[in-house]
């Protein structure tokens, strides 16, 4: 139960970090249950599929490239990425079919964009995985 408890330690930090200075903005990080978004610290029912779904990030040059090790097979591959700033803007978004080889997007940031950004990465059969990142 640790793990749970720390992700919703976790989701009550970026809820409040994600609100601190902007009004009106997602605090519905503060309610996500258990098992709706997975991250390498919260695994849940996943755990030891991380390696394969956890999004790896990669910032430079003001572009974003988000990319999932994940297989790409027809009964088994990421269906989406998106890239989401903390007021909930997406910046980008990329959907994947079986035949694509990798599951890669690369995003160009806004002019001068510093602040948080979360990747989402979308597997058929394990879900939601986000990764929380500052550039
Ligand atoms: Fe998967």
């Amino acid at each position: 139960m640790n793990s749970r408890r720390d992700f919703l330690k976790g989701s009550l930090v970026l809820g409040v970090a994600a609100a601190a200075g902007r009004p009106g903005i997602a605090r519905a990080a503060t309610t996500f249950p258990p098992g709706l978004v997975y991250t390498k610290d919260y695994l849940g029912r996943w755990k030891g599929k991380e390696g394969a779904h956890v999004p790896k990030v990669t910032v430079e040059g003001g572009k974003v490239t988000i990319l999932t090790p994940h297989p790409m097979t027809p009964a088994h591959f990421i269906v989406k990425h998106t890239l989401l700033s903390a007021d909930g803007n997406v910046l980008g978004e990329k959907t994947f079919t079986a035949a694509d080889p990798k599951a890669e997007s690369v995003y160009n940031l806004p002019a001068d964009f510093k602040g948080a950004l979360w990747a989402t990465s979308f597997c058929n059969l394990h879900d939601l995985w986000l990764t929380e990142f500052t550039v």
